[in-house]
Parts: structure tokens; C-alpha cells; sequence
């Protein structure tokens, strides 16, 4: 991927917008992975070989949750509107419509947009996860 992750000079980004984006972009590759093995398991004839795909994608189902804790850890509105959406029954279009006015009704815990220089909002997203 080399250096194309970012749109903006580095050098005119914080340090943790530099590793926001290079998780944005981790995130994006797993879930390209993802897709990918998602397709060669769908024609895959061989059972060894799609085993050893399907446990391969079970890898990419983990670090694309890795990716993404660690990403809604320090963005909460972000998080916000995951937990509207994510792991509930019913329509997921109306979820997230939910979700996002909340979160824009100050619902969304705080503003840390791309891992901006708050840096006490970082350690509230970081408190969140590790007591869980
Ligand atoms: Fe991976």
C-alpha cells in the first residue's frame, strides 16, 4: 500500500492521525481479504483445501475486530453508532438512522473525529475496552 493511505501530507498530521489512518487501512485489508477468501471457499472442490481457506478467513475475521476495536476505541461517536447498529435484531437501515441522530444529538460521547489530539478522550476510549 506504501504511503497512499494518506490524503493529506504526513508530515501535517499528528502522529495519531498517521496510526488512525494505517488501521483505517488495515481494517480495509481485511475485509479485502475477507471477500477474497469468501470467493475461492465458494468454488473451492477440494474439502482440505477450503478447510485450510476457512480457517485462513477465520483469521481475517480477527483482525478485522482488532482493527476495528481499536478504531472505535478512540472515535466515540464512532462507537456510538456501532452500538446503535451492530448486534441487534431488526432493520439495520433504521438502526443506523437512529444511531447517527443520536449520535448528533451529543448521544455520541464526545467528539475525537480520526483520531484527533484529544487526548483525554483517548484514554476514555482506552478505559472502555479494558475493563471489559
Ligand atoms: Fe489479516
Amino acid at each position: 500500500m506504501g504511503f497512499d493511505q494518506y490524503h493529506e501530507p504526513p508530515e501535517e498530521l499528528s502522529a495519531q492521525t498517521r496510526t488512525f489512518a494505517r488501521i483505517c487501512a488495515s481494517l480495509e485489508e481485511e475485509s479485502q481479504a475477507i471477500g477474497w477468501y469468501q470467493q475461492r471457499i465458494s468454488v473451492e472442490a477440494d474439502p482440505d483445501a477450503r478447510a485450510i481457506m476457512e480457517d485462513a478467513q477465520g483469521e481475517e475475521f480477527k483482525h478485522f475486530a482488532m482493527n476495528l476495536e481499536f478504531l472505535l476505541r478512540r472515535t466515540p461517536r464512532w462507537r456510538a453508532i456501532c452500538e446503535g447498529v451492530l448486534f441487534k435484531d431488526g432493520d439495520i437501515v433504521e438502526h443506523g438512522e437512529a444511531a447517527e441522530a443520536a449520535s448528533e444529538d451529543g448521544g455520541g460521547g464526545g467528539e475525537d473525529e480520526a483520531g484527533g489530539e484529544d487526548d483525554a478522550s483517548l484514554g476514555i476510549g482506552g478505559m472502555r475496552g479494558a475493563g471489559q
